[in-house]
């Protein structure tokens, strides 16, 4: 029997003892052979032959499992430390996403005008006659609506062409005073280098007693805004026509590609616009049944800040969703 033991306590593999295992306990077995071989020993012998034997074949177990769970043991650090990842291992730079230059660029003017106090209202993409031109001091058949080619639906419902509605739906709904923006998706009929049929624009509005808002007020805070977004221009206010404020202005800031000393992308003027604005025209408070107030406005396009801010030079290109392009932004 002891050979036997040998050979459990020395089995180098799982399968090996496995092997040694039906040797040992199999129906062909040893410990079968033995047993069988009691038959013919004498009746006297045979109750303690048995008990030798019922006592190896316990011993023998106790071996064979124990060896078992040894072997078991080895086999699993050898397969853990065979299969195991190298964390600290470099691997190629996973690629992080960004956002969008016009999206990260409205962030920032609304990041300047929240700080100056300015609430963000929203409004839906499809408007009315009424909020959108109407109340706007843009009746119909007024000329000034062919500075806005419009995506019209039925029964005077369309795609909002700029984000002053927005203006008309809070005063609408709100007592004065009022110092609002409105960023937002607006739609035309345009499609070139500088005009894509959706862009987006932020709205600015600011409202309070008759007397209290000039012109010098938008002035100013309209040239800190154009100095916090491009850094060091020059900025200028040229007198302009809007329908719904009176006077106007477009305001300009020095090219920021050449300097102001002209370029092509400023015309070699010297000077980009980039604003819209004006004291918001009386017919517009009649509209919204607001008394005794005065106030400014303006309205800016995001995309062409974007342009600006990024020299991109296409307005079309930022809408491709072209990953190359884009990447440049991270
Ligand atoms: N709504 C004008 C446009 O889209 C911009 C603007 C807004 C001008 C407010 C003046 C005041 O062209």
């Amino acid at each position: 029997m002891k050979e036997w033991y040998d050979a459990i306590k020395e089995a180098q593999s799982v399968e090996k003892l496995e092997e040694i295992r039906i040797s040992v306990f199999g129906k062909k077995g040893v410990l079968a052979a033995e047993f069988a071989k009691m038959k013919s020993a004498p009746n006297d012998q045979k109750a303690q032959i048995a008990k030798d034997l019922n006592t190896h074949k316990s011993s023998l177990m106790n071996e064979f499992t124990a060896r078992k769970i040894t072997l078991q043991t080895l086999q699993l650090q050898e397969a853990m430390k065979a299969e195991s990842i190298d964390v600290s291992l470099f691997t190629s730079k996973s690629q992080a996403g960004a956002l969008h230059p016009v999206m990260e660029t409205m962030d920032r003017i609304v990041e300047y005008f929240t700080a100056m106090n300015f609430a963000v209202k929203t409004g839906s993409m499809v408007e009315d006659d009424f909020n959108n031109f109407e109340a706007l001091n843009l009746p119909k058949y007024h000329p000034a609506r062919d500075m806005q080619d419009t995506f019209y639906f039925k029964d005077e419902m369309l795609l909002r062409t700029h984000t002053s509605p927005v203006q008309i739906r809070t005063m609408m709904n709100t007592k004065p005073p009022i110092r609002m923006i409105a960023p937002g998706a607006v739609f035309r009929r345009d499609y070139d280098l500088t005009h894509t049929p959706m862009f987006h624009q932020v709205e600015g509005l600011l409202v309070d007693d008759e007397g209290k808002v000039s012109f010098a007020n938008l002035k100013y805070i309209l040239e800190d805004f154009l100095k916090y977004m491009f850094g060091d221009i020059e900025v200028r206010f040229r007198p302009s026509f809007f329908p719904f404020t009176e006077p106007s202005a477009e305001v300009d800031i020095s090219c920021v590609f050449c300097k102001g000393e002209g370029c092509r992308v400023c015309s070699h003027t010297g000077w980009l616009e980039v604003l819209g604005c004006g004291i918001v025209d009386p017919n517009v408070f009649k509209a919204v049944k607001y008394k005794n107030v005065s106030g400014y406005a303006f309205g800016l396009g995001v995309e062409r800040f974007a342009m600006l801010i990024h020299q991109i030079g296409d307005l079309r290109s930022l809408f491709e969703g072209d990953i190359k392009l884009l990447e440049q932004f991270q």
